[in-house]
């Protein structure tokens, strides 16, 4: 499958490791440019493109760079994508480490992904968020391993959360259904999924119990 990566820090960095790795064609961008991206594309046999073309032809996309990020993303960021491209989300605020004050997401009530949604005009599945990134290189595991890891997955376009479902079961975790954009606070920071190394039934318990208040140190 071709698959576009924005991003290529500790996330896009692993998750173009992998999916090289079982076959994908990876096209792989930062902010910097391509020529910083020999190594990574040396090392993984992925292409080092301009952010403006990593969607090209890509049926799925990630954006996995801070959020502060997203509003520097390029207009018309998907053009050019296959149709019906699934987009994924990895993204996390962290208002007062990082990505400063976002009022829409810290007086609006906006979960981060449908801010980020808004911003690049088109629907995002909300998915790693709460993974280390070290795991998705350390920790994958066939079908059916009593270890198996499980990844929420959020999002409202039942046809591309399915698309991203079936590409982590192949990456080598099992995933859990969390719900529409609406409902992906949670697996935001701070929640008790978030970073959570369990199977299907712990991550789907810890979905239920998590609380919309965020704790005081996610507001800048
Ligand atoms: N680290 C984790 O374990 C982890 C786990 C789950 C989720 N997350 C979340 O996933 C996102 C990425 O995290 P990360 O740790 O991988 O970040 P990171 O290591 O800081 O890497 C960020 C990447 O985004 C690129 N970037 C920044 N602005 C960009 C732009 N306007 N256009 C294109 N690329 C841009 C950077 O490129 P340059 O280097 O060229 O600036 C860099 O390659 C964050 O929202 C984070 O909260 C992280």
């Amino acid at each position: 499958m071709k698959i576009g990566i924005i991003g290529a820090g500790n996330i896009g960095g692993n998750l173009t490791r992998r999916l090289t790795a079982l076959g994908h064609d990876v096209s792989v961008a930062n902010s910097r440019g391509p020529h910083t991206l020999t190594e990574l594309a040396e090392e993984t046999g992925a292409t080092p493109v301009p952010v403006e073309e990593a969607a090209r032809g890509a049926e799925v996309v990630v954006i996995t760079i801070p959020v502060k990020a997203v509003p520097d993303l390029p207009s018309g960021l998907l053009d050019g994508a296959a149709d019906g491209v699934a987009v994924i989300d990895t993204g996390n605020y962290y208002p007062r480490e990082r990505d400063g004050r976002i009022a829409a997401i810290q007086d609006e009530g906006l979960t981060e992904s449908r801010w980020t949604e808004r911003h690049i005009g088109h629907p995002v599945i909300k998915a790693f968020n709460g993974t280390y990134a070290q795991d998705i290189l350390d920790r994958h595991r066939p079908a059916g391993a009593p270890d198996r890891m499980a990844l929420p997955v959020a999002g409202d376009d039942a046809a591309a959360k399915e698309r991203v479902r079936a590409l982590i079961d192949e990456l080598g975790f099992d995933t859990v259904d969390a719900g529409g954009l609406d409902d992906s606070w949670r697996q935001q920071p701070g929640t008790p999924v978030y970073g959570l190394r369990g199977g299907v039934d712990e991550v789907t318990k810890a979905l239920a119990e998590a609380s919309p208040e965020r704790p005081e140190d996610f507001r800048a």
